[in-house]
């Protein structure tokens, strides 16, 4: 069974934009919002050389890596072919306005409080 982190709303995420969440180990969690308020979340990281998801362009159930421009599918993680590579994708619970995650897949009971930065802005696992 999962136990469900509550980390924000729908409309706090930016549409067609990124949050991040920092955690202490396994790295930072992007969590995007499609044009029609889906949400889905994989680690900040692209599988190409480890770009920052949170910072590109949203588009569609996909996001373009800022650095190379691989396009990354939020359904699996994984990048278009002819690129090859997928990124570890993290359930989303959205109840109403409410998003969270499974604590156990973030498994950073201890993450870092941050303050917003850039596009993507940063929030706390550990709230
Ligand atoms: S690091 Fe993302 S496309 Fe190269």
């Amino acid at each position: 069974m999962s136990d469900w982190k509550m980390l924000c709303r729908v409309q706090d995420i930016p549409k067609l934009g990124a949050r991040r969440v920092t955690r202490k180990v396994g790295g930072d969690v992007a969590i995007f919002r499609t044009a029609d308020d889906k949400v889905f979340a994989l680690l900040d990281k692209c599988p190409h050389k480890g770009g920052p998801l949170s910072q590109g362009i949203v588009f569609g159930e996909s996001v373009a890596c800022p650095l190379h421009n691989w396009t990354i599918g939020f359904g699996d993680g994984c990048a278009a072919a002819p690129d090859v590579g997928c990124v570890q994708k993290f359930s989303v619970l959205v109840e109403g306005d409410t998003v969270s995650l499974d604590l156990n897949e973030l498994n950073a009971p201890d993450a870092v409080a941050s303050e917003p930065e850039g596009v993507g802005a940063k929030m706390n696992a550990a709230a």
